[in-house]
This record gives C-alpha cells, sequence and structure tokens, in this order.
C-alpha cells in the first residue's frame, strides 16, 4: 500500500468509527475518537479507551495522560506526529469505566482495519487492555519493559509488540514515573530489532525479552540519545486473571 492508499484507509476507518453504533458506548459519548498521528509510522500506540477530554475534543490522549505520553515520546526525541495513537476501545466508558468485553469485542475490527493500514513493525501496548490484545495471558508487572512477537490474533501478525504501563499510572503512583520513562527508552531499540526481524523475514520465535540499546528509530522520526527520564498511571484495566499483581490495580484511570 503507498502511504496515500495507507491514509485514505485511516480515513475511512475514522468516518465509520465516528458514526459507530455498534455498542452501548455510543449513547454516552459526545465525540468517538478513532486515532491520529501519521500512515507513514511503523510504531502504533495503542491505550484503553477515551477519557473525558478525548471525548470532548474527539482526539487521542489529549488530557493529563496525554501530556504524559507527549513526555514520554519526547524522552526518546519522538513526538506524536511521528507515530500512529489510538485505543481499544474509540469512545469513552462513562465515568472512565473499564471498557466490557462486549464493548471491547464490538471495536476490535476497528482496530484490527487500523493495523492492516499502517502494517507497524511494532505495536507499543498502554496499559493491560491493550496488552492483553497483542500478548494475551502476559502479566504487565512482568513484561513491562519488554518486547515479544504480537499474537497473531491481534491483526499485527508481523509485528513485535512491546508492553507499557498506562501512562495514567504514574499520575497516581509516583513510582511507575520512573519505570515508564525507564520502559519508554528501550522502545526505540524494540522498533529496530522489528524492522530486522521483518526484514529478515524471521516473523516467527522470538521470545519476549528486555530491550537493549536505544537507537535511532520511526520511520520519519530519528530519535537519537534519549535524554534522562523525567521523574514522575493506568490502568484502571483489569481483563480478569490481568488484574492479579499489578500495583496499579486499585488505581483509577484518570
Ligand atoms: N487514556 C487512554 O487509554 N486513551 C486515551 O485516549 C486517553 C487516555
Amino acid at each position: 500500500m503507498t502511504e496515500a492508499e495507507r491514509q485514505a484507509a485511516l480515513d475511512a476507518i475514522g468516518a465509520e468509527v465516528s458514526a459507530c453504533t455498534r455498542c452501548r458506548l455510543h449513547e454516552t459519548r459526545t465525540k468517538a475518537v478513532p486515532g491520529e498521528g501519521t500512515a507513514a509510522t511503523e510504531v502504533i500506540f495503542v491505550g484503553e479507551g477515551p477519557g473525558f477530554n478525548e471525548d470532548r475534543q474527539g482526539r487521542p490522549f489529549v488530557g493529563q495522560a496525554g501530556a504524559k505520553l507527549d513526555a514520554l515520546l519526547g524522552s526518546v526525541l519522538w513526538s506524536r506526529k511521528e507515530v500512529f495513537i489510538t485505543n481499544v476501545v474509540k469512545c469513552r466508558p462513562p465515568e472512565n469505566r473499564d471498557p466490557a468485553p462486549d464493548e471491547i469485542a464490538a471495536c476490535a475490527p476497528f482496530l484490527t482495519r487500523q493495523l492492516a493500514a499502517l502494517d507497524p513493525a511494532l505495536v507499543v501496548t498502554l496499559g493491560r487492555f491493550s496488552m492483553a490484545r497483542f500478548n494475551p495471558g502476559a502479566r504487565i508487572g512482568q513484561v513491562h519493559g519488554t518486547y515479544g512477537p504480537a499474537d497473531p490474533e491481534s491483526g499485527a501478525p508481523e509485528a513485535l509488540t512491546y508492553a507499557m504501563y498506562h501512562p495514567a499510572a504514574a499520575l497516581h503512583q509516583g513510582s511507575l514515573n520512573e519505570t515508564l520513562f525507564a520502559d519508554m527508552q528501550g522502545v526505540p531499540a524494540a522498533l529496530l530489532e522489528a524492522r530486522q526481524r521483518r526484514s529478515s523475514g524471521t516473523v516467527a520465535g522470538v521470545s519476549s525479552q528486555p530491550a537493549g540499546e536505544a537507537a535511532p528509530a520511526v520511520a520519519s522520526a530519528t530519535p537519537t540519545s534519549p535524554p534522562a527520564p523525567e521523574p514522575s498511571g493506568l490502568p484502571a484495566e483489569s481483563l480478569g486473571a490481568l488484574a492479579e499483581s499489578d500495583p496499579t490495580d486499585q488505581l483509577p484511570l484518570f
């Protein structure tokens, strides 16, 4: 697909999302939030679902969690214009509650189509609902800051997936802020690995491992040495067993 074709596909998906009535979340939303970024990117960041500000503006990660995500991107000299940012569910769950399984299922085809359009090398998951799609059965407390092959059922069968806590986690638990920034430093290296894996055709059999040295990355973004992590999450996420043993389990999402 050319970049223009990818962009046209993303625009068409965005238009459908904005008019979607597939689940109850459309009844309470102000605006649906399809996602945004560049069709030229190799990296997609996937959060949980829109919050208050995102619902008002129709854009992902524009509230406090968004400021944190911008800072995380900046810490590796990337910006949101150089990646694509979206969510597992495209409409705000009322009161920022967890998205219900049927809502996630109803919205899943949109993310599948966004992945098909972008064909990302790397999927960075923000929080457990997103991680559950790309690395089902994993525990975020164990896999954050590491990458591995994305589950083929995720819609990104040739991508690596890199797990991170949700940026909102750091807003509620200071210690996770350092973890988030430390984990972010591994994202460029994961992208290099993802590129290498695709170009060498070895799409199967990469095991989950900590990311190594940070290095230049994204198609248009070319991060160099990352600045020191900014001091100061999430997830209201909890999909059954995934909720266990996560330090952010009891925290409100926003
Ligand atoms: N949290 C999310 O998971 N997504 C957003 O877009 C904003 C906050």
